[in-house]
């Protein structure tokens, strides 16, 4: 990759920063959440439902309840209230708002039904194991034929079917993509530790703050009562952005136990209770004239949802900005499963819709005999049409265009199957991908000391993506000290306020408050310096005195300068702090003024050999508009990790239901199937960079899910080219190729 072109007036934001808590990691010193243990811990296993629909007639814990270790066996009504929640994004959200254990109706495979709770882990797991539970089984739906009834308008202008009907050059094709399940190695866990009136829950958490709010709602606490600590994470993919049912179950037995309980889920649990991104079906029909502009684009889709809740798969996000096209409609819908709740999965919404909308764009470009880079070009959009707001900064056409340059795109011979190099068969494909930029309410702190040492802290996760980092990259900045000066803490609600780690937008939400909270401890140094007659600022007016890149100027004389620790020593201080906030643009609060979104574009080459059917994905180059980079390293691994999951969504991941008993039939790692080494090609990342700073002070939109979008469609476009089939159902499997 190229790095992005550093500001030469920034000392740390820009420079590729290896990971601060690197070491701590590689040296095992990191204590994740399952690594916590505490005098008297028990350990809690879910007994889950062995039907997906249906309702409980007994349970018998006779048995269990007499095995070595048991402290407790729980049931519906055992464990004292568990109350349900009202979702409001801004305060305490959850996908699965339905408390654990609150009624005896079975809705999905795997649905807790009673806890076990023991001295060990292993007399817990026995013990839950001997739970007798009778059901009276329903038929479930897991049918994954979700219909194409998508009555809901996300976006309308013009005449999309008029458009359609009136159009020279025509495609309507059907999309689906296969239920995907978050595989982060560290599997879900929370200890919940009780100690007077505090209730600790040590969580894998995406947003400690939220998972507080919603936890002490449903036990019935004050939020002050209540601490949630997560400091490591073995990430998430949006799968622990919102608490699950296991979390308030460990904490109300441990408060009826009044002992710190330790619950870890197994990889199969992780099938059927903390979410998925659904399965969905995407209809999309363009229409163009013979010289490739877009005249109508309709965009109808529908995702698959829990029983009791509706899930929204956005796969319209992007459709009404992505191209310029006069007359179009998106409309979504649902289709009821007994499958558990899903919940957002790296790049909710956009990633499933650009997977069609940047498939049906080749389609289309196939079918009117124009080069797909091409054809996006002949469609850039001016502003944003689903809104008419300008967009902040959108650079699109320039991804393709760097893209397409360090591809080669420019050799490729557009016939299907027409290039070849070392008797293998050689396939091109591009797509454009897109996410939103935005930011959530954060705040933040900064201790400013007199050793030159500087703490910076808020209640926000490092989820593995590289937030430590970058926060204490914002703090040297700031403070005019080394990283290695920089003390971060984040993971624990005693902290500021801050959002879940989230829509790849926490990077971008910081920098307002740590900004803001360093000039807040610069103003307090200038008043303690101003006031103290011995410092060399003595007497001097406030006014008179600055405080920028952790130096303090200005004064009577006009020529003194010091550095924050000389002045606080000077002062005879130990250290000074300040709070810094801001208010977030997600949701919006107000009408936007801007569309704000992140843009690139994915080239891909594949080789297939007929002969024994074997298709590799070999290069991929990605060029993404974000805005300022904060730290390179960490964003490009950002974009590399969400290319191999492209490869993942493309070519192998989907979880199966069964359709006699509704349970998800590869619930491991061994069955679900996600790339490896072996199937990673070298991956070119390259940042275009203007910075946006309508976003923040330092212009930067925030990396990750971006790098998801539009890559399976570059693959199966690829695909298409190599092979000449037209892979419309992801994961593609081979046989279709056969
Ligand atoms: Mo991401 S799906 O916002 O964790």
């Amino acid at each position: 990759m190229t790095s992005p072109t550093a500001d030469p007036s920034m000392a740390a934001i820009g420079k590729s920063q290896p990971r601060v808590d690197g070491p701590l990691k590689v040296t095992g010193s990191a204590k994740y959440t399952s690594d916590h243990g505490f005098p008297g811990m028990l350990y809690a296993v879910p007994v889950g439902a062995t039907v997906a629909s249906g309702t409980i007639e007994a349970i018998d814990t006779a048995r269990a309840r007499q095995m070595p270790g048991v402290r407790a066996i729980f049931k519906r009504g055992d464990l004292g209230k568990i109350s349900p929640i009202t979702p409001d994004f801004a305060s305490m959200y959850t996908d699965e708002p339905r408390p654990p254990l609150d009624d005896d109706v079975v809705r999905y495979w795997g649905q807790y039904v009673a806890l076990a709770v023991a001295d060990t882990f292993e007399q817990a797991k026995a013990a839950a194991d001997a739970v007798a539970v009778t059901y009276k089984a329903e038929v479930a739906n897991v049918d994954h034929h979700l219909g194409a009834d998508a009555p809901n308008v996300v976006s309308e202008r013009g005449d999309a079917d008029a458009g359609f009907a009136g159009a020279p050059v025509t495609i309507d094709v059907t999309y689906a993509i296969a239920t995907e399940t978050h595989n982060p190695i560290e599997t879900h866990a929370s200890i919940a530790v009780p100690e007077g009136d505090m209730l600790t829950l040590y969580e894998t958490s995406q947003g400690v703050v939220n998972h507080r709010n919603v936890v002490a709602e449903m036990l019935g606490l004050p939020r002050d009562k209540v601490r949630v600590v997560s400091k490591f994470l073995g990430s998430g993919f949006g799968s622990k952005l919102f608490p699950w049912s296991h979390s308030p179950l460990a904490g109300a037995a441990a408060l009826s136990l009044k002992m710190p309980v330790k619950l870890v889920l197994s990889r199969p649990m992780m099938f059927h209770s903390v979410g998925h991104r659904p399965r969905t079906e995407q209809r999309i029909r363009i229409g163009a004239t013979a010289e490739g502009k877009l005249v109508s684009l309709r965009h109808d889709y529908v995702n698959a949802t829990s029983i009791l809740d509706d899930y929204v798969e956005n796969c319209g996000e992007a459709t009404p900005h992505m191209y310029s096209v006069p007359n179009l409609r998106v409309t979504s819908g649902l289709a009821k499963r007994n499958i558990g709740t899903p919940t957002s999965m790296r790049g909710p919404g956009a990633v499933p819709g650009l997977f069609a909308l940047e498939a049906a764009m080749d389609e289309l470009a196939l079918k009117l005999g124009i080069d797909p880079v091409e054809l996006r070009m002949r469609n850039e959009p001016a502003v944003d049409e689903g809104t008419g707001l300008p967009f902040t900064s959108r650079h699109f056409q320039e991804c393709m265009t760097i893209g397409a340059q360090r591809f080669g795109w420019a050799g490729r011979d557009a016939k299907v199957g027409a290039m070849r190099r070392g008797g293998l068969t050689l396939g091109w494909g591009m797509a454009a991908c897109s996410w939103l930029a935005a930011r959530f309410d954060c705040s933040a702190s900064i201790e400013l000391r007199d050793d030159g040492t500087v703490r910076v802290a808020s209640a926000v996760q490092d989820i593995g993506t590289g937030t430590y980092t970058a926060m204490a990259q914002m703090a040297a900045e700031l403070a005019g000290v080394e990283v290695e000066k920089v003390e971060v803490a984040l993971g624990d609600t005693d902290l500021p306020a801050g959002p879940v780690s989230g829509g790849s937008m926490l990077t971008s939400s910081l920098v307002k408050p740590i900004t803001d909270a360093v000039a807040v401890a610069g103003q307090k140094l200038i008043s303690k310096l101003a006031a103290s007659k011995s410092s060399p600022f003595g007497g001097a007016k406030p006014a008179d005195l600055k405080f920028s890149g952790g130096r303090l100027t200005g004064g009577g004389a006009g020529s003194a300068s010091l550095r924050f620790d000389e002045a606080l020593r000077a002062a005879g201080l130990k250290s000074v702090s300040g709070e810094g906030s801001a208010e977030g643009t997600f949701p919006p609060k107000q009408q936007p003024e801007f569309s704000s979104h992140s843009f690139g574009a994915h080239f891909v080459e594949v080789t297939w050999q007929p002969e024994v059917a074997r298709l590799r994905v070999t290069r991929m180059v990605s060029v993404i508009d974000a805005g300022r980079i904060i730290n390179p390293l960490a964003a490009r691994n950002q974009i590399e990790g969400a290319l191999v999951m492209g490869i993942g969504m493309a070519l192998f991941e989907g979880t199966e239901y069964d359709p006699q008993n509704g349970a998800p039939m590869n619930a491991s790692l061994a069955d679900y199937v996600v790339p490896v080494n072996a199937d990673v090609p070298a991956l070119e990342v390259h940042f275009i960079e203007y910075p946006d700073f309508e976003q923040n002070p330092l212009g930067a939109r925030g990396v990750g899910e971006i790098g998801l979008a539009g890559t399976a469609a570059a693959i199966t476009n690829a695909v298409h080219h190599a092979t000449g089939t037209r892979c419309r159902e992801l994961p593609l499997r081979i046989e279709q190729l056969l």
